[in-house]
């Protein structure tokens, strides 16, 4: 099958080039002169359009197998594709947990037939409970493995527990302490793999949530007990880690100016350090909290307008490589719990792209740096790039086709995840993704897909690759 895109600009690492793109067999063959007739079965027209290379949702939380009453694979991957997001990375937080190959072998399997998008997935990495595992896990493929730092886990299930403090001290499982944690960077740095944390560190949590003297009750207690010191903290001891083993660190959902600061820093000095912030961090701040209520709650918490902008600043400044959305959906209900008890996490899949675009459309980051951080740099992270995160031949046929003078309204209505309501209800956004195509085929088509349901694994090969 030959696919011709036709009379879009096309957004390439070398810059934006109005061409025709001609796809065959899954695969882009070519960039061709615009109009320049070209044998093909079927044509997408893209006049007006920037075409990126397809967009990739690197925190993906789909809750499937284990809680399939918050979500599940095939709602997530539904809301990516028609988000225009054509790969998605699976995080390893579901039950079980995916701190083995026996495990990671069959969530391949099952989530294979209910993907929507291409996707791949992530390991989880616990400390000594899964040391010697964690290689095998890159083997089979792996995009990275993730360290909950911060978090306690369930003993028996390995789920997440939000609120340690309320739990029975015996059924949990806590992060390690900090040797055995540089013994994780060793082992990840032996073979060359990504090591992505949860960085806040829990004795910090622990600790301000007593001096708050009280339970949390407002979202400004809730900043209280998780300040931003919490997340610099481990940031700054994860990225001597880093420099000292080797190892790549990445940290993942980073919310924080402070945050920001060691990672760029870090970065300067030479550590193998990069980052990943999301929508909610760039689009919504303390001042929303009144108006969302603990729909707002998420880990590490949205914090103010001085940390959004620091925040947009490292985006532009490459101190952020990657954004993701942290789609981690929970019942309404539990949401409600108020905000010290509601567990943490909200839609994102989704509305990733949209809320991107918009801030293109608005003049807060570049088409480029916009294709950077939703495809090229995360593909190169996670070992997927030159298969994905680029327009180049060779590379799979997956773009995301976006007009810079449209517009779009987020609502719930139009939301596909099983339980569907967004933080960004109401919101009316500049910039409208409009289309997707991938592996050669139309995909999505004004928000809905096009087509059969063909999401496919694909295995990170990080061999000889750094970013
Ligand atoms: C995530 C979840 O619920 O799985 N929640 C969140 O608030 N970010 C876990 C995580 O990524 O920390
Ligand atoms: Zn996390």
């Amino acid at each position: 099958m030959r696919l011709l895109v036709r009379n879009g600009t096309l957004v390439t690492e070398q810059g934006l080039i109005a061409a025709d793109l001609l796809c065959a067999d899954g695969r882009i063959r070519a960039l061709v002169d615009r109009g320049e007739p070209q044998p093909a079965d079927e044509h997408v027209d893209a006049t007006g359009q920037l075409v990126f290379p397809g967009f990739i949702d690197p925190h993906v939380h789909s809750r499937d197998p284990g809680s399939t009453h918050k979500e599940t694979f095939a709602h997530s991957t539904l809301g990516a594709l028609c988000g225009g997001t054509t790969t998605v990375l699976e995080m390893p937080n579901a039950i079980p947990a995916v701190t083995d190959v026996a495990t990671f072998e069959s969530r391949r399997r099952e989530h294979a037939g209910r993907a929507w998008v291409d996707f791949g997935l992530w390991g989880m990495a616990l400390g000594p409970a899964n040391l010697h595992e964690v290689v095998r896990l890159h083997r089979a493929g792996a995009v990275a493995v993730k360290f909950f730092w911060g978090y306690a886990l369930d003993k028996e299930t390995k789920g997440l527990v939000y609120d340690f403090a309320a739990a029975p001290p015996d059924s949990l499982l806590l992060p390690p302490e900090n040797g055995e944690v540089l013994e994780m960077f060793r082992e990840v740095a032996s073979y060359g793999g990504v090591l992505a944390a949860h960085c806040e560190d829990r004795h910090i949590l622990a600790r301000s949530a007593e001096l708050l003297g009280h339970p949390i009750e407002t979202y400004d207690d809730l900043l209280l007990a998780r300040p931003a010191v919490a997340e610099a903290t481990s940031i700054a001891v994860g990225a001597q880690f880093a420099r000292v083993t080797g190892c790549r660190f990445h940290v993942v959902h980073m919310a924080s100016a402070a945050g920001a600061r060691v990672v760029r820093e870090a970065r300067a000095a030479g550590a193998p350090v990069t980052a990943e912030t999301c929508p909610q961090y760039l689009t919504l701040t303390d001042r929303d909290a009144e108006r969302l209520g603990p729909a707002i709650k998420v880990y590490p918490p949205v914090r103010s307008q001085a940390d959004q902008d620091a925040l947009w600043a490292a985006v532009n400044d490459g101190t952020i490589s990657s954004v993701g959305s942290d789609h981690a959906p929970h019942l309404v209900e539990e949401k409600m719990l108020g905000f010290g008890s509601a567990p943490a996490g909200g839609l994102g899949v989704e509305t990733l792209a949209p809320l991107m675009v918009d801030a293109m459309a608005r003049g807060r980051i570049s088409a480029t740096r916009l294709a950077e951080v939703l495809s090229t740099s995360t593909a190169k992270l996670y070992g997927l790039w030159p298969r994905k995160g680029t327009i180049r031949p060779g590379a799979d046929a997956d773009l995301t086709l976006v007009d810079p003078s449209g517009s779009c309204h987020i609502s719930n209505d139009r939301m596909h995840a099983l339980n569907p309501v967004t933080t960004w209800d109401g919101w009316n956004l500049r910039g409208r993704v409009t289309a997707s195509v991938l592996g050669g085929a139309p995909a999505m088509k004004d928000s809905e897909p096009v087509g059969e349901r063909r999401g496919r694994f694909v295995a990170a090969d990080h061999d000889g690759r750094r970013t």
